[in-house]
């Protein structure tokens, strides 16, 4: 399932990360991809406050330690693959020791590695900087379960 959001700003990104956060059964793999600056820390704070991580709030870009761990309701794994030049390096991280049923593994720059995750079935959500504040957001392959609803203020726009 498919879907296009705005977000009018930070607080509305992370309100939305909140809400997929909230509705993750453990299992999925989640690939954020969007340019330099575009909200993907954002997102994936809100997505593991959602997911009752009880540090959320140190979610920071793991750009140093390539892999974040936040503990709660489920693991959250968030992979930074800003830093990794090649699908061996990523695989080499222990991505596939990160994927299991209690577990969420989030990719930040998952644009870079996209080509092993092939195969695999995840949810890809892409943010587009549409000038000052706002943010388009696109969710592509998310399960009937993740589906946002429309929310207020942001607008889930279906395809
Ligand atoms: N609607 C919005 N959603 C998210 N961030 C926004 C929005 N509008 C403006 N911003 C700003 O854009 C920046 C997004 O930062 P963030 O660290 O989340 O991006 P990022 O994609 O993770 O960047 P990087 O590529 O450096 O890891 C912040 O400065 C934030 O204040
Ligand atoms: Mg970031």
């Amino acid at each position: 399932m498919d879907f296009k959001i705005v977000s009018n700003s930070p607080d509305e990104t992370i309100e939305l990360g909140r809400k997929i956060g909230a509705k993750l059964k453990g299992g999925e793999i989640i690939a954020v991809c969007g340019a330099l600056g575009s909200g993907k820390t954002h997102l994936i704070k809100g997505i593991a406050a959602g997911a009752g991580a009880k540090d959320s709030k140190d979610v920071t870009s793991p750009t140093f330690v390539i892999v974040n761990e936040y503990a709660g309701r489920l693991d959250i794994y968030h992979i930074d693959a800003y830093r990794l030049d090649s699908i061996e390096e990523f695989e080499m991280i222990g991505f596939d020791d990160y994927c299991g049923s209690e577990s969420v593994v989030v990719i930040e720059w998952a644009d870079k590695i996209e080509s092993a995750l092939e195969g695999a079935d995840y949810i890809r959500i892409e943010l587009f900087d549409a000038g000052q504040s706002k943010r388009k957001i696109q969710i592509q392959g998310a399960a009937p379960y993740l589906q946002t609803g429309p929310v207020s203020p942001p607008r889930a726009i279906k395809d």
